[in-house]
């Protein structure tokens, strides 16, 4: 069966990233060490906001496309879009509270700040499956391919640049080599030599040796 064009393939595998490697960090970070907890915190605050604005997009560009040509096909994942927001809000809070609480006191905060990431991960999970099976499914019966990549470019124009800078260390590395190779040979169209060439060094840093080699030799013959 030939492949067809996947709008969430490579944003949700990002996410499914950042939310791993977040509770992961959650789990293990001393609270009473001041540094650790700053940028533990602030890689929490900075995973809420990409979500927040994950479903703003999926909200803005997609849902309307699915209702457009079939009524209430969106509602599910609407509606779960609904729940999300809620739950990053109280996970906000909850972080903060984190940040507040007195000495000897924050271990309990981060305890009940890494139960409730992980039932908000483990949500969210489930939600990108059906996004991935249900949701395809009805662009890949209204749309064609074309039509599907006009969307996602449409969204992807919507992307505030802040917000790019915050998504693309966790879309580029974990995408597989063919969708990261031709993310970053859409970008290197699109974008300005120096600006891509930072994109660039960003990612060195964050691939394995082998994994770079083999960018590399496809960016050249590319
Ligand atoms: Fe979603």
């Amino acid at each position: 069966m030939q492949q067809r064009a996947d709008i969430y393939a490579v944003i949700h595998k990002g996410l499914r990233a950042f939310m791993g490697q977040t509770l992961t960090r959650v789990g293990r970070v001393d609270w009473e060490d001041a540094e650790d907890r700053g940028t533990t915190l602030a890689q929490v605050q900075e995973l809420l906001a990409c979500c927040a604005a994950h479903l703003e997009h999926e909200d803005g560009f997609i849902h309307p496309a699915m209702e457009e040509r079939r009524p209430g096909s969106s509602a599910q994942t609407s509606g779960d879009h609904r729940d999300h927001l809620r739950h990053i809000e109280e996970l906000g809070r909850m972080a903060a509270r984190v940040g507040e609480s007195a000495n000897g006191a924050r271990q309990q905060a981060g305890d009940e700040l890494y139960r409730a990431l992980a039932g908000f991960v483990a949500e969210n999970f489930e939600h990108m499956e059906i996004e991935e099976r249900y949701n395809n499914s009805v662009l890949w019966s209204a749309y064609t391919d074309a039509e599907i990549m006009g969307i996602e470019q449409r969204l992807v124009a919507s992307v505030k640049p802040e917000m790019m800078q915050l998504l693309l260390p966790w879309m580029l590395p974990y995408a597989s080599p063919a969708q990261r190779a031709e993310m970053l040979g859409g970008m290197r169209q699109g974008m300005p030599g120096e600006a891509f060439q930072g994109v660039m060094n960003m990612l060195r840093d964050l691939l394995l040796p082998r994994e770079w080699n083999k960018l590399a030799t496809t960016m050249s013959l590319a």
